[in-house]
């Protein structure tokens, strides 16, 4: 075996040509997938797809027949698997805490197995507790059945987090959790997430989950990656009838050939009209104090474009607005939102401004289009 450092960081994981088969299916077949570091990936797709073995195979629970899985451009099959697995966290449906063992020898057992002193052991385990709002000195010294199935869930997730690991996967963690608990955990887990900041993949079956938590959503069909993006790529553009049905399951999308610009615009208010004779330094003070990361530039009644904070903050502070100012994509208000969502996105734009009469009306916004939506 060859030793190699291990990453206390995720740049990035590849899976490439991945497959894994059982006698003559496939549980995997020809998987290529990039994980961002960083990102919260959300696998999901029917039962038996492959979602589970995908997630087994990037901590070696499970070895792929082909293609290789590389983290941080190191082909993890040189890693010594044990190793590999105390620096991926990794949490289940049934959790599996240990019925004789304290909550904090269940939350301990790997820094034992490391050797570190009961100490620092009960200092951590404490402190995960905290991160996971169950109070330690109420819960430091319980067993797992003295416990409630979403507090044994939480103790799987501080469980996870033992070892600080950079990467954490997760199967379904929620799943067994009554409606209302799953809620709960959910909102929890989007601000645990919030203050990790690591790279999470995670397989559920709840389309709302996905696109409450996932930065990305990867969709898994009879072994196979049908399709990955951000929710609304899935959603405005499905590959195929499996994705439109899954990421629409309630049938909220179905209607938008029906929706126009004006239902879903942010309505045009004085504070976004920019005059182009503004400066650069004055423009950007006032985007500050009314929180805002775009303009819309006038001169007179004429329309010169649009300002971006990003941008602005790169030209000289006394360059004119008129002289700064971008061409944008403009729609009137009773275009389709449908077709007005595809154009934007094959010109890679995520806002464009809405106008009748040459009088602006609104912004159309397409992350918050998409917000309204779901
Ligand atoms: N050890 C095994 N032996 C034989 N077949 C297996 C084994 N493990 C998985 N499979 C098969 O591989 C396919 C993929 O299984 P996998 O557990 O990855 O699905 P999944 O997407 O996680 O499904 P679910 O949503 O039900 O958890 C299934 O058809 C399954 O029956
Ligand atoms: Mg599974």
């Amino acid at each position: 075996m060859v030793s190699r450092k291990f990453f206390d960081r995720i740049d990035s994981i590849q899976l490439e040509n991945i497959t894994k088969k059982y006698n003559d299916n496939f549980a995997v077949r020809d998987l290529d997938l990039e994980i961002q570091g960083g990102e919260l990936l959300i696998l999901i797709g029917p039962s038996g797809s492959g979602k589970t073995t995908t997630l087994r195979m990037i901590n070696r629970l499970i070895e792929p027949d082909e293609g290789q899985i590389v983290i941080n451009n190191q082909d993890i099959m040189q890693f010594d698997p044990v190793k590999l697995r105390r620096n991926i966290g990794y949490v289940i449906q049934d959790i599996g805490l240990f019925p004789h063992m304290t909550i904090r020898n269940n939350i301990g057992l790997i820094p034992k197995l490391e050797g570190w002193s009961q100490d620092k052991i009960t200092e951590k385990v404490k402190g995960l507790l905290d991160f996971v709002s169950l109070p330690p000195d109420q819960f430091l010294y319980r067993y797992p059945n003295q416990l409630s199935g979403g507090q044994q869930q939480r103790v799987g997730l501080a469980r996870s987090l033992a070892m600080d690991p950079p990467l954490l996967l997760m199967d379904e963690p929620f799943g067994a959790l009554d409606p209302i608990l799953r809620r709960q955990l959910q909102d929890e887990f989007f601000r645990i997430k919030q203050e990790l900041g690591r790279t999470i993949v995670f397989v559920t079956h709840d389309i709302e989950e996905a696109f409450k938590l996932g930065d990305r959503v990867a969709i898994m069909d009879g072994a196979e990656l049908i399709q990955i993006g951000k929710p609304e790529d899935l959603i405005f553009n499905p590959e195929n009838e499996l994705v439109s049905d899954i990421v629409d399951s309630n049938h909220k999308f179905k209607h938008m050939d029906a929706l126009h610009v004006k239902d879903l615009m942010t309505p045009m208010d004085d504070k976004y009209i920019f005059d182009a004779n503004l400066k650069v330094s004055d423009a950007i003070s006032r985007m500050t104090e009314y929180n805002m990361e775009l303009g819309v530039v006038f001169n007179g009644s004429d329309f010169k474009g649009t300002v971006q904070m990003v941008n602005l903050l790169k030209y000289e502070k006394d360059e004119k607005l008129h002289d700064v100012a971008v061409p944008s994509t403009v729609f009137s208000p009773t275009h389709f939102v449908s077709l007005a969502l595809s154009e934007l996105k094959n010109k890679n734009e995520s806002f464009a401004v809405v106008m009748e009469n040459e009088t602006p009306q609104g912004l159309l916004l397409s992350n918050e289009v998409f917000l309204k939506l779901i």
